[in-house]
């Protein structure tokens, strides 16, 4: 493996891998996968053959930068991001070789997430250059790859665990899980929201509008106002009704169900910090309120065993995965929820969603994901999009270690019960 003559050699399959990817000349690419991978990647700019061939895309300004694309973006009517009537027949037929290629790339195990050094994956680069139908393929490619990552780790081999199939069984079940979500996208290292229970035992700093952890992660911020009152109206859209709120954070929209004078509102927090502050603006004293200090883990169930209902449920907790939110809404809200809960109708589900939000297309993988995921639990789902500001131009990150919002545009989710 020291051999330097081996490492020449591997640094030229990459780079020949590359080239085919980025020429889209897929013969060439076929051959040159039988003794290699489809995740090779070059070392200086971080390309895998996904980024090669869609990069390979970019309009040369020159010569066909394509009307109606500004930035990225694209107005009017699109084919692969570009205008349909000034598409040239060449660059149709590029596009269509691309399309193709990634195709290729990911039946050959293409990773859909792998980081180049500028932080894009592939599809972040689709998505910059306005290539819609590339930046599709690389959304379906996310969401299978994520939706085989959750049912491996269901996964439970069978019979006893020294057989040796079960050992091969177990051999082919690691490397498809490599190649579904060895580059997830990364939270950081050493840093204490990666889990719950370290987020738990850290010192939070309380500023008039945010809450940062003991990482400088922001816990919540003053920012999502706009999203939590939209949540609450319609979870809430009268006066009267009872209500569950799982994680209270600044406390923005638990204020908000309390200017509907909920017959019932029911909060669990399980941060010390966030409690010591809630008791100290009064929160326990408030009518009809009823606080459960702990994890939600440790305290929904006693509220199944005592058949509480609720018309409305909200779920934001902090340093939680996606499995969290997947196990409370498959789990507890279909014995929490309230099927005659607001008008006859059925009680309402909602809860803050975030995750992947940090890249466009991993926001889209996941919005798509946890729509399956909670048809599958028995609801159905409404999406409502909300403009967000431009952030970065508010210097709202001053000070946060991690910006887990850069997108323009947020997907409020309501959920009821499928008729
Ligand atoms: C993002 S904040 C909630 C913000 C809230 N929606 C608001 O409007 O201000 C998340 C809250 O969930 C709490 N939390 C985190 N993990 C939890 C868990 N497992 N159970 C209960 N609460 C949790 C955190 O301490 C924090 O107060």
């Amino acid at each position: 493996m020291d051999d330097p003559a081996f490492a020449v050699e591997t640094d030229l399959t990459t780079q020949s891998i590359l080239l085919a990817a980025a020429n889209h000349d897929i013969r060439a690419l076929r051959d040159l996968l039988r003794n290699s991978s489809a995740n090779v990647q070059d070392d200086e700019t971080g390309f895998t053959p996904l980024h090669a061939a869609i990069a390979a895309c970019e309009p040369d300004e020159q010569n066909d930068s394509a009307p109606g694309q500004v930035n990225g973006h694209t107005n009017g009517d699109t084919t692969n991001g570009e205008t349909t009537s000034e598409v040239s027949e060449e660059r149709k037929q590029e596009l269509e070789a691309a399309a193709s290629t990634v195709r290729f790339l990911f039946q050959q195990g293409a990773i859909w997430n792998d980081l180049d050094s500028n932080g894009e994956t592939p599809g972040c680069i689709a998505h910059r250059l306005g290539l819609k139908e590339l930046y599709e393929l690389c959304v379906d490619a996310g969401v299978r790859a994520e939706l085989l990552l959750s049912r491996l780790d269901q996964y439970q081999p069978l019979g006893g665990a020294d057989s040796e199939d079960d050992e091969e069984e177990e051999e082919e079940v690691e490397e498809a899980t490599d190649a579904a979500g060895a580059a997830q996208t990364n939270t950081g290292a050493g840093d204490e929201s990666t889990e719950n229970t370290n987020y738990l035992s850290s010192n939070l700093t309380f500023d008039r509008n945010r809450i940062l952890d003991g990482s400088a992660n922001g816990v919540m911020m003053e920012w999502e106002t706009t999203l939590m009152r939209r949540s609450a109206e319609l979870l809430l859209p009268k006066t009267g009704l009872r209500v569950l709120n799982v994680g209270h954070g600044m406390g923005i929209i638990d204020g908000i169900f309390q200017e509907k004078s909920p017959s019932s509102h029911h909060i669990i927090e399980a941060h010390p910090d966030v409690l010591q502050r809630m008791k100290g603006q009064g929160w326990y004293e408030k009518p009809n309120v009823t606080i459960h200090e702990g994890r939600w883990q440790d305290v929904v169930q006693g509220l199944v065993e005592k058949n509480e209902l609720f018309d409305a449920i909200y779920f934001d907790t902090f340093a939680e995965d996606y499995k969290a939110l997947r196990e409370f809404f498959t789990e507890y809200v279909i014995g929490l929820l309230d099927p005659a809960g607001v008008d006859g109708g059925s009680g309402r589900f909602g809860f803050f969603n975030g995750m992947g939000a940090d890249r466009q297309v991993c926001y889209e993988v996941y919005n798509k994901i946890v729509e399956m995921d909670l048809f599958e639990a028995g609801f159905d789902t409404e999406w409502e999009t909300v403009p967000v500001p431009d952030l970065d131009s508010e210097r709202e990150w001053d000070g946060v270690r991690r910006k887990y919002w850069v997108l323009d545009k947020y997907k409020l989710p309501t959920c009821v019960f499928i008729d």
